[in-house]
């Protein structure tokens, strides 16, 4: 096994201890080696994404993350091919939740998760999403 080091924030730690607490996981290592091989599991499906395909990407956000709101819509006037429709819920104060309805090239779809998710702020993209969908 490798050793790696890794710099998080409090939040994120505080969240990932109480999940680890809750699933009695034996410890972050454990936690985090479950947690990376979901990560690459997910990917993989992505990988696969090729073709027409329908589905939907679920974001939640913290809107008062700097320039969040300018980034999410720039991105999604830039994959207005792929982009049928989206609804928002002010979830609370702080966060917003955003449902957008995909459906084309699968790679185009793969492009656009992989860009919301690495907007600052953006705490959760999933995307489900079913091939061969015309
Ligand atoms: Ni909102």
């Amino acid at each position: 096994m490798e050793r790696i080091s890794i710099t998080v924030s409090e939040e994120l730690l505080r969240e990932l201890d109480r999940i680890l607490r809750e699933k009695e996981c034996a410890s972050r290592s454990e936690g985090l080696r479950d947690a990376i091989r979901k990560y690459i599991a997910e990917q993989k499906i992505l990988d696969g994404l090729k073709g027409d395909v329908a589905g939907s990407i679920n974001l939640i956000y913290d809107h008062s993350a700097p320039k969040i709101l300018e980034r999410l819509i720039d991105t999604q006037h830039h994959f207005s091919d792929v982009i049928d429709s989206s609804l928002h819920v002010h979830l609370d104060r702080g966060h917003c939740m955003e449902a957008i309805v995909v459906r084309g090239e699968g790679e185009r779809v793969k492009e656009l998760i992989n860009r919301l998710s690495s907007i600052k702020g953006v705490k959760h993209a999933k995307l489900e999403a079913v091939p061969g969908v015309p």
